[in-house]
């Protein structure tokens, strides 16, 4: 077999899976997942993270491909999550000797998932180095960038950090790892998608790692998924630095949801008033729609319009999933309009406009509707959408 050699003496030995539906059991996986490992070899032989545990086996394949019977005397854990972990009892298993190397808070993890001692782990401390021979490894904390374990290991003679979760994306990588081989245009998508849903609560976090980082000379950037950033390191930071700092495109998403097709029809008059203003509208349906995806669409732009019937003298439960996970992420800034329908009595629109007061947004645009729509009505509803969008098309005014 081919062997991924991504530098001189550093491995890519990850694998792909393509079984899994649901990342996190929540997430779809259009394009699969890699999780990504990698192997430094020089006097001594270091992995950088495991995967997870049923492809475990294949990592162990993986790595004697390159190494064949030499030992492997480090196993670097920059992250805990069970995706990058779960193979980590296997490696100690093969490999007697084998250290972990570690952080106070991952020892912790360590016990805890896998009853493992201190004696198999060498803790390091925030800017520590440890040598291989030919090269020193430095450690950097990034807690909560998503975990609060998590460090990122960087060999300053080749510039290539090794960032845990941090830089990645959904997507398998299909016969090539290194950006420059690859369409990248699926995996900017899914980076978007992976950032909002994976990382999305932790925008500060993301602030301060990029902060750290910003002094280092970097040729490559090695996430635990996606692929090896090399000539594309500035757009794929450039993405990290917009979603983590707040920072959003011009364009409105309009989100409904609708029970027999009448609120449906509201969206379309909404949207037919934002596209008076601007291109960029989506409109998606809570019930059909994936949440993560209108979510990482949520991240991306800068407006949004929310409509929905009462249900049971609330907001239609699927609407109020979506919100719960933006209020979850703490989406700041949106221009923001609603729109409640109702049979008899009205609930959503007031659901609406505490929501907007609760996510300290600015005074939203908003409407009621009883029963069907009239044409007076789906006149105002094209102005809320128009309203919206002249309100987003300011803001990007310099
Ligand atoms: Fe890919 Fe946070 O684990």
């Amino acid at each position: 077999m081919q062997r991924y050699e991504i530098a001189k003496d550093i491995y890519y030995v990850g694998v792909n899976d393509r079984h899994k539906h649901l990342f996190e059991n929540m997430l779809p996986l259009p394009y699969g997942v890699s999780y990504n490992s990698y192997l430094i070899v020089d006097e001594k032989v270091a992995l950088v993270d495991t995967v997870e545990g049923p492809f475990a086996e294949e990592l162990l394949d993986n790595i004697k491909e390159v190494i064949g019977d030499r030992r492997l005397d480090y196993l670097i854990v920059n992250h805990m999550e069970p995706d990058h972990s779960s193979g980590i009892r296997i490696m100690l298993a093969h490999y007697p000797g084998l250290k972990l190397i570690v952080n106070a808070k991952t020892i912790d993890m360590l016990k805890g998932y896998y009853g493992l001692n201190e004696d198999v782990m060498l803790e390091v401390k925030n800017g520590e180095e440890i040598s291989l021979g030919g090269r020193m490894l430095s450690f950097h904390f990034a807690p909560m960038v998503h975990w609060p374990e998590v460090m990122m290991t960087y060999v300053a003679k080749d510039q290539i950090l090794f960032s845990a979760d941090a830089f990645g994306c959904f997507g398998t990588l299909d016969g090539a790892v290194l950006d420059t081989h690859l369409n990248l245009g699926l995996y900017f998508d899914e980076m978007y998608r992976y950032y909002a849903n994976i990382v999305g609560k932790y925008g500060s976090p993301v602030q301060t790692a990029l902060k750290k980082l910003g002094g280092l000379p970097l040729s490559m950037i090695c996430s635990t998924h996606g692929p090896v950033w090399t000539k594309h390191i500035p757009e794929v930071v450039g993405i990290y630095d917009e979603l983590s700092s707040g920072k959003t495109q011009e364009g409105v998403v309009i989100a409904y949801g609708s029970m027999y097709g009448h609120t449906e029809q509201m969206a379309e008059m909404v949207a037919r008033g934002v596209a008076s203003v601007m291109k960029n509208v989506r409109i998606y349906d809570v019930s059909t729609a994936d949440h993560s995806l209108l979510l990482s669409e949520i991240f991306k732009y800068k407006g949004l319009i929310l409509g929905s019937p009462t249900y049971c003298n609330e907001i239609y439960p699927n609407m109020q999933y979506i919100m719960n996970k933006i209020a979850t992420r703490n989406i700041k800034d949106r221009v923001f309009g609603y729109w409640g329908s109702f049979t008899w009595a009205g609930a959503a629109a007031k659901g609406f406009a505490s929501f907007a007061e609760s996510m300290k947004w600015e005074e939203p645009v908003g409407l009621e509707i009883k029963q069907s729509m009239t044409q007076a009505q789906a006149d105002e509803l094209f102005e809320l959408g128009r309203q919206v969008a002249e309100r987003v098309k300011k803001a990007f005014i310099k």
